[in-house]
């Protein structure tokens, strides 16, 4: 598959990297202003640089205040017969049509930022008809960067940007908050901090196994009256870090949506 990265800042390049990796796309061009740098793609700091040919997939990672007015700019021989797939955050289906004049299927994708590492996930959808193998190859191109998940609304797409999108943050709040106890306790900086690092590896594996269940997992953990019956009776108390979790999400959800809709 000839695909073009338009936008090959850290989202586009680290997708770009996996993909020619996977051997599921053919040549990969890219075009960015910020070049060179170590990347066995084909490099162009312009799209007017770009040979005019076509291509059949255009993978958009620009910012997202760019997005439309870059595939408003794009010739007709490098869009005949792509599909278009945007990772430009809150950058609706009908806005990217717009801007492309319907010349292109459109799929928006929310991935997370572990895709640099290739553990991320990504929310995808499209209100364009795609067959089942066009649907089923980016299911693959995004599967090899993490796991890919269709959802059936754009809307849920806000959803998936409140959980996944924007959780690796989270995730990283909690990191900082339990090196930091751990100083408080006593430790010396660098263990706590790789302490907090390597048991939050350890809990997204267990995780991630066939099956898992959290409860079951914490379970697992909390022997009566020990030390993580301790903990976990402050964290529940009064539901706070459960309502807490679910504030932020709100919050996140609730950007997203005003993001959308430009505000
Ligand atoms: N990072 C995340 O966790 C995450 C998650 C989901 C989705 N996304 C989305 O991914 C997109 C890219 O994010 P990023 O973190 O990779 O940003 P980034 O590192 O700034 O990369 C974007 C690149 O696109 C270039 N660019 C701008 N206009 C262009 C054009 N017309 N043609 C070609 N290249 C152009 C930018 O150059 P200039 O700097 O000169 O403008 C920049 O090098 C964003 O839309 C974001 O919403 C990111």
């Amino acid at each position: 598959m000839n695909t073009l990265f338009i936008g090959y800042g850290r989202m586009g390049s680290a997708i770009g990297a996996a993909w020619r990796k996977s051997h599921l796309v053919g040549s990969v061009s890219a075009v960015d202003p910020h070049l060179p740098f170590s990347d066995s793609a084909q490099l162009y700091a312009d799209l007017d640089e770009l040979p005019q040919r076509a291509f059949e997939l255009i993978l958009l990672a620009t910012k997202p205040g760019q997005a439309c007015q870059t595939l408003a700019a794009l010739p007709d021989p490098l869009c005949r017969g792509a599909v278009v797939i945007s990772v430009a955050a809150g950058v609706t289906c009908a806005s990217l049509s717009a801007a492309l004049r319907g010349r292109c299927p459109v799929v928006r994708a929310m991935p997370n930022t572990p895709v640099l590492v290739g553990a991320g996930c990504s929310g995808l959808f499209s209100a364009d008809v795609l067959d089942a193998e066009r649907r089923e190859q980016i299911t693959q191109l995004f599967d090899a960067v993490g796991k890919a998940y269709w959802v059936e609304q754009e809307g849920q797409l806000d959803a998936v940007t409140a959980l996944s999108g924007s959780g690796p943050a989270y995730y990283h709040l909690f990191s900082e908050a339990l090196a930091g106890a751990g100083e408080a306790l006593g430790l010396p900086a660098d263990l706590a901090k790789a302490l907090a690092a390597q048991t939050a590896l350890g809990a997204a594996s267990l995780q991630a196994q066939p099956g898992a269940d959290f409860i079951e997992l914490r379970n697992a953990v909390t022997s009566p009256n020990g030390t993580t019956a301790a903990a976990i009776a402050r964290l529940e108390q009064d539901q706070a870090l459960r309502h807490l979790v679910e504030a932020a999400a709100r919050a996140a959800f609730v950007r997203s949506q005003e993001l959308s809709q430009g505000t």
